[in-house]
């Protein structure tokens, strides 16, 4: 029998639905804390193997998940370019800022491959250990991980990200295209290790105008999953693209995901009406509600349910697990799931 997950993703209503959470290894998890301090620092847990499969499991043996996601991070591509990174304590990511072609020249594609390697291991000591679960690989989709590229930081408006677009649409593509061409190979590579599904994380297209968001979200993430299914036709994509509003069913249709995000802010029963009845909707609980927890946290889970009832659906928030999430939340809500 095949696993749930891949079988949302394959068209399936499988009920009671598979449930996962975006970021469910992270600081909430008091056994989390304590393997990242063995490792010092963040980029450290995420390149030593042994550490970050420990990391990965960790939410599957506490909350028996039906997913769980390769333990890394998004902006471990551009830190594989050769573009400095690093995480400070309060601030998140800082890494030195891409303003112009020179900055882009500077970037090393042939350094990936090895530099990424630890990353792919951790998989390869994955798919045994996650037994029934799926093991998801994932990447930052180009446009989020060019913001953070341009912008050198996180950011709510992305202000230098958005000039660079408009003004200088040749460069940005540029970028745009190599981040592409990297995802395409990370993904094919991180499937031959052992991902048996692969989701795009694309937290900020919704800052996008309508024609950008086509130009930097749609396209590449078309050309992401073609390349990918040509050559894995059996892996299913999954993609997120966050805050996409009114362009959801136009971002599933001309990109042929197998299965959709859907963030905080989108009503199910709008995205169950826009997407395809054959594409699994994954989402939508605000994360919020799940660290508020008790009476709200339950009716909010039970009308999500509802509304996705009889099609294909994987449970999971509308965006990361929050570090403050109390952990008895965190198992009402999969017992809740599971009762349904
Ligand atoms: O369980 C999982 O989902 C683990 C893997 C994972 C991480 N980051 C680990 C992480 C995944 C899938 C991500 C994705 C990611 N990273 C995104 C897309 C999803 C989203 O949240 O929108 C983005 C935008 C990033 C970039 C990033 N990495 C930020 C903004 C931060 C700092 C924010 C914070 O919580 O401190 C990170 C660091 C990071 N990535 C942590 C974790 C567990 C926290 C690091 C720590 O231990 O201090």
């Amino acid at each position: 029998m095949a696993k749930t997950l891949l079988r949302a993703l394959a068209g399936e209503a499988v009920w009671p639905p598979p449930v996962w959470l975006m970021r469910q290894a992270g600081r909430y998890l008091p056994e989390y804390r304590a393997t990242r301090a063995q490792a010092g620092g963040f980029i450290e847990l995420c390149t030593t193997p042994a550490l970050a499969r420990e990391v990965t499991l960790q939410p599957l043996r506490r909350f028996g998940f039906d997913a769980a996601i390769l333990f890394s991070d998004i902006l471990l591509l551009p830190w594989a370019l050769g573009q400095e990174l690093r995480y400070a304590e309060g601030e998140g990511p800082l890494l030195q800022p891409i303003r112009d072609a020179a900055g882009l020249r500077a970037l090393r594609p042939q350094a990936v491959a090895t530099a990424i390697g630890p990353v792919l291991e951790v998989l390869r000591g994955l798919r045994v250990e996650v037994g029934g679960a799926t093991l998801i690989g994932f990447a930052g989709a180009p446009f989020t991980v060019a913001c953070y590229m341009v912008q050198g930081r996180g950011s709510k408006e992305w202000d230098q990200v958005r000039r660079m677009a408009w003004s200088d649409p040749a460069l940005f593509t540029a970028l745009i295209d190599l981040l592409t061409e990297q995802t395409i190979a990370y993904f094919c590579a991180q499937i031959e290790a052992g991902a048996e599904a692969v989701m795009l994380f694309d937290s900020w297209a919704g800052v996008l105008a309508p024609s950008l968001f086509r130009r930097h979200v749609i396209v590449p993430t078309a050309r992401i999953v073609a390349a990918v299914r040509a050559r894995h036709p059996q892996v299913p994509v999954i993609g997120f693209a966050r805050q996409a509003g009114l362009m959801l069913a136009e971002f599933v249709g001309s990109t042929g995901v197998q299965g959709v995000g859907i963030d905080t802010s989108t009503d199910p029963g709008f995205a169950v009406r826009e997407v395809p009845g054959l594409v699994a909707i994954q989402g939508n609980l605000d994360p919020l509600a799940l660290a508020a927890g008790g009476a709200a946290m339950l009716r909010e889970t039970d009308a999500i349910l509802a509304a996705m009832r009889g099609r294909p659906f994987i449970f999971n928030l509308g965006h990361g697990i929050m570090p403050q999430t109390p952990l008895e939340h965190v198992a009402a809500l999969v017992a809740r799931v599971r009762a349904a």
